[in-house]
């Protein structure tokens, strides 16, 4: 038997017990006879004393332990003198009498501690010592706890678990593929899935009923924060279902989980906010909600003041920003300067104080007059001492730019809280979105999401305004999950594949497999795929997925520590008989 016990367990209780322990050695002290070792493993750390009175041979063998060094020692469990009553462990110490060095270690490229001198580069090189930190171990620990709640509620309401094939054909998720050659077919590939949209439509149609799969899936897009080319996702389908069962199935897992893993209870249904109202007061379709400012629309009441701006502006918007009115000129420059970033595009920013005299201060006195001022505080239901803060423009981009603008205002403000949660539904998404440079529609969502049944008509003569039978679930600004109610009509795919630029052929090519299986009978069924990494990411207080993945990829798509993506062998490219040849 290797211990007795772990380094996380021992206590008061187990005071005059003799104990064996393994870990590595977090690091040690000498103090004049006495020679403190701190033991590590998953479960925590136990503190070592070693006395060079009574075992001077046993003492000068563990001043040479290293960082790192992975041992075994056999001891009594004693009360320390010194407590730590932070840690569990931190009443006692091990008195060793047996040490057993199991292996050595290098001097670790960066100190295994909470603050650590490791750069990004470096932890991610070295990614198993990583996962030794405390803080990334716990993660990964949050991670399970999560998978586990997860399963454990699916099944409880009678989804099965059914794994789909990671070698498939391309996925209409709208992402690039990840393709891999094959062998056996030369000059043919597999695509790796983008998500396993079309084969749990299969498992509907295969009469499964419910079904749900914790599933990696592969995007080779543009990484962020909240991205990765390889991730996972909470799959589900489910038939003989309209859009409320599904948001209310769902919503019973996303409550379940808040309370299993955050103990939150959420006694209220999430609030249903429709895409365009969602865009029109938050110029988002993943709006945080943990804070108020939604936009007014100030368009028509700002025009005719001879303030070319606005006179000519499309959209003129407001936000108001409580107690702020004695916001510096330093910091009212720095707004400006933040709007006017490229990536944002706002042509400036205009304020108006209202002090808490009941006075007005705008940058665009000239123009306007107190009494005017107030009707815009009327309308932003500004009081003495609140901030107005307004931008103008093309309507599209202006809300885009405000959504900018009152997020930066909730961060400035601290108004969005990392143990605050603000989960919403975004419905009534548009089922198609125009692709100005290629002239033609693009499915918004994939090209099997069904319009809202009411404006199935509208498919042919007005394509633009039709609203997909499609939800969100979006949790402070991030989107943790989307899915669909999906077409199960012949007629109405077809309508939709021609709006899409689709012949007949190419939609056999493509998705033959699944438009064949839907002649068989389909059940009416829908679905909803929830960003796993996300999620737990959110659970756990943070913007970036990649400390929740025990082994991510960095900014650039590569594997650090294991140096990929790399070239193969001759050997392997000779047997898919390719020949690389790169394009200059
Ligand atoms: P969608 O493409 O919206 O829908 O993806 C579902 C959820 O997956 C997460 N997600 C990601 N997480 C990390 N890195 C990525 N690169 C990444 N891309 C997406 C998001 C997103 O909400 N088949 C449909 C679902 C359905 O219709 O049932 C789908 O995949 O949290």
């Amino acid at each position: 038997m290797y211990r007795t016990n772990t380094c996380g367990e021992l206590n008061m209780n187990n005071e005059g017990q003799n104990v064996v322990l393994c870990g590595w050695v977090q690091k040690s002290r000498d103090l004049g006879g006495m020679t403190f070792v701190d033991l590590r493993d998953r479960y925590g750390i136990t503190q070592l004393v070693f006395n060079m009175e009574t075992n001077k041979e046993l003492c000068e063998k563990a001043r040479k332990l290293g960082r790192e060094f992975v041992v075994q020692v056999e001891g009594k469990v004693r009360e320390r003198s010194n407590k730590n009553l932070k840690m569990f462990t931190g009443e006692i110490e091990i008195e060793v009498i047996k040490l057993n060095i199991l292996n050595r270690s290098e001097v670790p490229p960066f100190t295994i501690e909470e603050e650590t001198d490791g750069g990004e580069e470096l932890r991610m090189k070295y990614r198993y010592l990583d996962l030794r930190r405390n803080s990334v171990k716990n993660n990964i620990l949050l991670r399970h706890r999560v998978s586990q709640e997860v399963r454990k509620y699916m099944d409880s309401i009678g989804f099965i678990e059914v794994e789909t094939p990671i070698l498939i054909k391309s996925t209409p998720e709208g992402a690039r593929d990840f393709v891999v050659p094959s062998r056996m077919q030369p000059g043919t590939f597999y695509a790796l899935p983008q998500s396993p949209q079309t084969l749990k439509q299969l498992l509907m149609v295969a009469g499964f009923d419910r079904y749900f799969q914790i599933v990696k899936c592969f995007r080779d897009e543009d990484l962020r924060a909240d991205r990765q080319p390889e991730f996972s996702q909470i799959d589900c389908e489910m038939s003989f279902v309209e859009r409320n069962d599904i948001l209310e199935t769902f919503e019973g897992l996303a409550k379940y989980l808040f309370r299993q893993i955050k103990g939150i209870e959420f006694s209220e249904p999430f609030l249903r906010l429709s895409y365009n109202e969602a865009m029109e007061f938050y110029g988002s379709d993943k709006p945080d909600l943990r804070f108020g400012m939604r936009f007014i629309d100030l368009t028509e009441i700002v025009k005719g003041h001879n303030f070319g701006l606005f006179d000519t502006s499309e959209y003129t918007g407001a936000i108001c920003a409580e107690k702020c009115s004695e916001f510096t000129r330093k910091q009212l420059d720095e707004l400006t300067e933040f709007v006017k970033k490229p990536q944002i595009g706002a042509k400036g920013l205009i304020y108006v104080r209202y002090n808490t005299d009941g006075t007005f201060k705008s940058s665009v006195d000239k123009f306007y007059s107190n009494d005017e001022l107030k009707k815009w505080a009327g309308l932003t239901n500004a009081r003495p001492g609140d901030l107005i803060l307004l931008l103008a423009g093309d309507k599209k981009k202006t809300l885009t730019a405000l959504s900018e603008l009152r997020l930066e205002m909730g961060n400035r403000l601290g108004l969005r809280k990392r143990d605050v949660f603000f989960p919403l539904w975004v419905v009534d998404f548009p089922l198609l979105e125009w692709d100005e440079e290629e002239k033609r529609f693009f499915a918004m969502h994939h090209p099997f999401t069904s319009p809202v049944p009411e404006d199935i008509p509208l498919m042919e003569s007005d394509p633009g305004n039709v609203r997909a039978n499609a939800y969100d679930l979006v949790i402070n600004g991030v989107e943790i999950g989307g899915g669909s109610i999906r077409i199960h009509d012949a007629s109405v795919q077809k309508i939709m594949f021609k709006i899409l630029g689709f012949s007949e052929e190419e939609a056999n090519e493509q998705f033959g497999f699944l438009l064949n299986a839907f002649k068989y009978g389909a059940p009416p069924h829908g679905g909803v795929a929830f960003g796993f990494d996300r999620w737990v990411a959110m659970f756990g207080g943070q913007d970036s997925i990649r400390d929740f993945i025990a082994f991510p990829k960095n900014n650039s798509g590569r594997d650090v520590m294991l140096d990929t993506p790399a070239q193969i062998s001759p050997k392997q490219l000779d047997e898919l008989q390719l020949n690389i040849n790169l394009k200059k």
